[in-house]
């Protein structure tokens, strides 16, 4: 499969889904090859607005960290786990609509394995960096990052080594100063891992 491909396959499965409501699509972004991968959840709306991953205020604070310890945008792949924007509507008082983000179902995310599969072999990274627990249940057996996070795994189906770490939004919805320290020790952790497996 192409890049070209995979865009299309995204494009086909996001137009004929009809279960459940959603908001867009994206694909992945960054150079291809590339030794390092990161896997996020799902877009929302600025990505799909944009076009492309982890470019809202999770996308910000990635970056901050991912600048912190050397690397830049251009030095690695982004993608998602589940590639359209799975919302919810929920209709207000005064009879408006609000549309917000929904976690992806199981079965949202299965729609994109062969896509998911395809983008890791064509990127073919040394070492994937999940973010959060949907990505990290997709490629690996753990199933919550608390058990793993900051620790390389290696994933036999796929011989690729996984690194967990949280999702850049956990630090907004743990506002407290010993997940801070925890996660940017995690990014410590990652530099040290990046010396040694890339
Ligand atoms: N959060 C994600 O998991 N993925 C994105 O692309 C943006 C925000």
């Amino acid at each position: 499969m192409t890049l070209n491909d995979l865009s299309t396959k995204i494009k086909n499965i996001s137009e004929n889904y009809k279960e459940e409501p959603i908001a867009g699509w994206i694909t992945g972004d960054g150079p291809i090859p590339c030794n390092i991968l990161f896997v996020g959840e799902a877009p929302g709306k600025n990505e799909v607005e944009i076009g492309k991953p982890f470019v809202g205020l999770a996308g910000k604070t990635f970056e901050k960290y991912l600048n912190s310890i050397g690397l830049y945008r251009k030095d690695i792949r982004i993608t998602n786990t589940c590639f359209f924007r799975p919302v919810k509507i929920t209709i207000g008082k005064t009879n408006k609509e609000t549309i917000s983000n929904r976690t992806p179902k199981v079965s949202e995310i299965n729609l994109f394995r062969e896509v998911l599969d395809e983008e890791i072999k064509l990127v073919n990274p040394k070492l994937i960096i999940t973010l959060g627990n949907i990505p990290l249940k997709r490629l690996t057996d753990f199933k919550s990052i608390g058990d793993c996070h900051g620790n390389i795994i290696f994933n036999n189906k796929i011989s690729r080594y996984i690194f967990p770490m949280y999702h850049p939004s956990a630090l907004t919805y743990n506002r407290n100063d010993n997940f801070l320290k925890m996660y940017e020790n995690d990014w410590i952790n990652l530099k040290n891992i990046l010396k040694t497996h890339v």
